[in-house]
C-alpha cells in the first residue's frame, strides 16, 4: 500500500473513531436519581434543588418554543423535565465543565453562547448554581425553600427573573408582557393577568409556558407583595 493511501486510511479510521466516541449513551454517567419526596435523600442544607430551582431556570430561559421545548428540541435539546435535560444536555454528575449543559452557558464564542443572544445571558449567580447542582451529583433533587415571610419586590424579581424572563425581555416580549423591571412587573400584577395566569385560573394562559406550575410558595410570595401595595423593596 502507498504511504499517501495508508495515511488517508488512518484518517478515515481515526475521524470515525471520534464520531463514535460523541456518540455515547449519555445515560451511562448519570449517577442514581435521588428525590427526597420518596424519602430518600442525603439533602443537606446547602443542597441545590433541581425541580424548584434548576427546572424553573430552564423552562424559563431556554424552554421555549423555536428552542429547547419537546416540540421544537432544537439540536435534540429538550429542558423540560429532569430527564431530559440529564440526556438530552448531556449531564455529567459530578463535572460541570464535561457537561454540554454547563459548557454552552460559560461559552466565549457569542454564536455558541446559551442562551443565544438577543435572549439575555444567566446571570453568574445562575451559571453557579447549575455548577453547584452538577458539583453535587446533578441529581432529581426537590426542596421547598422559599420563605412566605419575606415577600418583597426583590424576592418576586429573583422569582420572575428565573422563571419567566427567557419569554418576557425586551428582545422577546411574548403576549405583548415584558417582566424585566419593577415598572412592567407591577402594572402586569395590578390588571390581574400576571397571579391569574401563575395561578392556572380558568381564562387564563396558564404561565410559565410549557413549563410546571410555580410551586405555591413562590404564588404565595407575589400574591402578599402585591396584597401590601406593590412596593418597591
Ligand atoms: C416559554 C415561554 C414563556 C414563559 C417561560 C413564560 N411565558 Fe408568559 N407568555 C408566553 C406567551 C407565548 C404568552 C402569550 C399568550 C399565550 O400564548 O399563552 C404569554 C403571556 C403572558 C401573560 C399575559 C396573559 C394574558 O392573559 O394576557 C402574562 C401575565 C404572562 N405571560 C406572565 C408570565 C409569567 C409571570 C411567567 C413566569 C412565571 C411567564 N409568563 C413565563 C410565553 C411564556
Amino acid at each position: 500500500m502507498k504511504l499517501v493511501t495508508k495515511i488517508t486510511l488512518w484518517m478515515l479510521t481515526a475521524s470515525a473513531m471520534s464520531f463514535l466516541a460523541c456518540k455515547h449513551d449519555p445515560q451511562a454517567e448519570v449517577k442514581p436519581v435521588l428525590n427526597n419526596q420518596n424519602g430518600n435523600n442525603n439533602i443537606v442544607n446547602d443542597s441545590v434543588s433541581f425541580q424548584t430551582e434548576i427546572l424553573p431556570l430552564l423552562t424559563g430561559n431556554c424552554a421555549m418554543d423555536g428552542c429547547h421545548n419537546a416540540a421544537s428540541a432544537a439540536e435534540g435539546v429538550v429542558l423540560d423535565n429532569y430527564n431530559n435535560v440529564i440526556s438530552t444536555a448531556k449531564v455529567i454528575a459530578f463535572n460541570p465543565a464535561k457537561s454540554e449543559l454547563y459548557e454552552v452557558l460559560v461559552e466565549t464564542d457569542q454564536k455558541k453562547i446559551m442562551p443565544r443572544p438577543p435572549s439575555p445571558p444567566l446571570t453568574q449567580a445562575q451559571i453557579e448554581l447549575v455548577a453547584k447542582w452538577i458539583n453535587q451529583g446533578a441529581r432529581n433533587t426537590n426542596i421547598i425553600k422559599c420563605d412566605t415571610n419575606t415577600f418583597n419586590f426583590v424576592t418576586v424579581q429573583k422569582i420572575i427573573t428565573n422563571a419567566c424572563i427567557g419569554c418576557h425581555n425586551n428582545n422577546n416580549a411574548q403576549g405583548g408582557v415584558k417582566l424585566t423591571d419593577y415598572n412592567n412587573i407591577r402594572q402586569h400584577t395590578e390588571t390581574g393577568k400576571l397571579l391569574s395566569s401563575i395561578s392556572h385560573l380558568p381564562g387564563s394562559s396558564p404561565m410559565p409556558k410549557g413549563g410546571n406550575k410555580l410551586e405555591a410558595c413562590k404564588i404565595t410570595i407575589i400574591k402578599k407583595w402585591a396584597a401590601a401595595g406593590y412596593l418597591n423593596n
